[in-house]
């Protein structure tokens, strides 16, 4: 059988060594594409029985397009670049994979949690301009078992990062409105309202998904019931948070810092954007899930995936497995 992957080229450098190795050894095809849209993919991989993709999109015009198929890989978190109900429609398995890069995204928010804790960009921009210890002092330092974290969202990576921060002696605080009590007691957490958490917690860390409820959770509003001087961390979905309010309130100090791994209007590309002179921010691109270690993990998920769905078997990170039963 043969498996297609889009658009091989977004993995600028990697061989693919990992997926020939599993695919080929369980008797199917490895068949690297440099599709750039759906045209490409419906001219280029017509006997396709799986479709692997990073950013292309695969629409149901390209699935009626390649008889075929017998799942659907999205190489990443988001599904977004699949139409779901269209492969649901037609019976077809679509696979993510959620479970790659969890301790690399809570030691992200960690790292960031930590280095505006400590003023580091701070101090940086201080030493580096020769003013030592006559610059700006930042933030009042405090020691993490003074400190509460509060985490928004409960799941995989927040437990993770959870289980850091307690190490380290914060005071752990989480809302999740939709886990058992158990799931906080398992790990000693206080479960609490989105309410109490705004109120109570010194550090919000953002970990929910982005849907209609958690778009701009975070805004003017609800930052007014926060406690002076908060810092926030997201390494969710930018539109969790309104970007307008946050520079505000980054402005007034209202919010003493923020460390962002993603941004409402993702992509920033020039340097007069609001967070680029503010000293208070950390920024880096969309690049909390990278280590070498998360890179392997994928590629050898997405082989396995493939394999799975070749031996026309439902894998375990079927998206719409619900959709399928009906
Ligand atoms: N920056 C990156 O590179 C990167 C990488 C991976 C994941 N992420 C983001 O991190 C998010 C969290 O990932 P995860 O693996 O922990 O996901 P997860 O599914 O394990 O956990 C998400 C949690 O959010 C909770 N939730 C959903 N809606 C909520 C709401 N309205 N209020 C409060 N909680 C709510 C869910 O109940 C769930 O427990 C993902 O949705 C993804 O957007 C970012």
């Amino acid at each position: 059988m043969k498996v297609y992957v889009v658009d091989s080229d977004f993995f600028v450098d990697y061989d693919y060594a990992i997926e020939k190795q599993v695919i080929e050894a369980s008797g199917n095809e490895l068949i690297l594409e440099t599709c750039k849209n759906e045209q490409d993919v419906m001219d280029r991989c017509k006997d396709a029985d799986v479709l692997m993709t990073v950013l292309v999109k695969l629409n149901g015009t390209v699935m009626d397009a390649c008889p075929n198929l017998k799942g659907l890989v999205r190489y990443g978190i988001g599904v977004d670049a699949i139409d779901i109900a269209a492969a649901s429609q037609r019976g077809i398995p679509v696979c993510n994979f959620t479970d790659y890069c969890i301790p690399e995204v809570a030691t992200h928010a960690f790292s960031m949690i930590l280095a505006l804790s400590r003023n580091l960009p701070i101090f940086t921009r201080n030493v580096r301009q020769g003013l030592w210890t006559h610059g700006p002092k930042g933030i009042p330092m405090r020691r993490a078992s003074s400190r509460t974290l509060g985490l928004v969202g409960f799941g995989s990576i927040a437990r993770e990062l959870c289980g850091y921060a307690k190490a380290m002696g914060y005071h752990v605080i989480a809302y999740d409105p939709f886990l058992p009590a158990e799931r906080f007691a398992q790990m000693e957490v206080q479960q609490v309202t989105k309410e109490e958490l705004f109120a109570q917690a010194d550090i919000i860390s953002v970990h929910t998904p982005m849907t209609p409820d958690t778009f701009h959770m975070i805004n003017k509003d609800t930052i007014a019931q926060m406690k002076d001087g908060v810092i926030i961390i997201n390494t969710a979905r930018g539109p969790i948070i309104c970007e307008a309010d946050l520079i505000e309130a980054l402005k007034s100090g209202k919010v003493a810092a923020a460390g962002l791994d993603v941004v409402e209007f993702e992509t920033i590309t020039t340097s007069d954007h609001p967070y680029a002179s503010m000293d208070n921010v950390i920024l880096s691109p969309h690049a909390a899930y990278d280590s070498v270690e998360s890179t392997l993990d994928l590629h050898r998920k997405a082989a396995n995936t493939a394999v799975t769905l070749c031996s026309g078997e439902l894998p375990y990170n079927t998206f719409n497995k619900k959709d399928l039963a009906h």
